[in-house]
């Protein structure tokens, strides 16, 4: 197994599935598949957790870290006007939670590693290709164009910022 020596700046995530051959975002909670939500778990959710674990001791060594994820707008809870996808809203809302989560912890432990989630706006990938129909050209981003924006942003966080939502212009979004 590969191993990499610290100390790390930047540990980011954006591993994610919304959609693939096991399953399609449910428009109705009747169209709940449990081993569906398991696997949106599973991708979306668990392995943040295990990066921050086996993550932190290379973040800690570094003047400024950052410990950021790939989350969605979709998964803030004060958001959700329009419901549906259940298992990747859970999914992200648990990933927020995680990172919350984490975020506090390393205040006492880690207090050089900003921990960020971060919605990347509609951007052109396989993942949204099914759903962007309605989405304006100038809203919709290339891959490159997204990776900008959330670089922006993280460059700008102060260790006082760890554990909040933050999405591709900056703004700050409710969990
Ligand atoms: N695209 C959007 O509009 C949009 C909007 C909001 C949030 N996001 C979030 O942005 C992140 C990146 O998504 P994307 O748009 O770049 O989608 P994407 O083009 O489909 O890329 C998804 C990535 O996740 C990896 N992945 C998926 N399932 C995996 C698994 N079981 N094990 C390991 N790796 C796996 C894929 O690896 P392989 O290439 O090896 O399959 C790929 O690198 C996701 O977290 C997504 O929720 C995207």
């Amino acid at each position: 197994m590969a191993s990499i020596d610290g100390p790390l700046d930047y540990l980011i995530n954006a591993v994610g599935i919304l959609h693939d051959q096991t399953g399609q975002p449910e428009r109705s909670v009747r169209r709940l598949d449990p081993e569906f939500f398991m696997h949106n778990i599973r991708v979306n959710t668990v392995p943040t957790l295990l990066l921050a674990k086996y993550g932190e001791p290379l973040l800690k060594g570094s003047e400024r870290a950052v410990f950021a994820t790939v989350s969605a707008r979709v998964g803030s809870i004060g958001e959700n006007r329009l419901g549906g996808w259940v298992s990747y809203r859970s999914s992200k809302a648990a990933l927020n939670m995680a990172l919350k989560t984490v975020s506090i912890e390393w205040r006492r432990t880690a207090p050089r590693t900003i921990v960020a989630a971060l919605h990347p706006g509609t951007t052109a990938t396989p993942l949204s290709q099914p759903y962007r129909s309605g989405v304006a050209a100038d809203k919709l981003f290339s891959p490159r164009q997204s990776a900008d924006h959330m670089l922006a942003v993280i460059d700008k966080l102060e260790p006082m910022d760890s554990g909040r939502f933050w999405s591709w212009d900056g703004s700050e979004l409710p969990w």
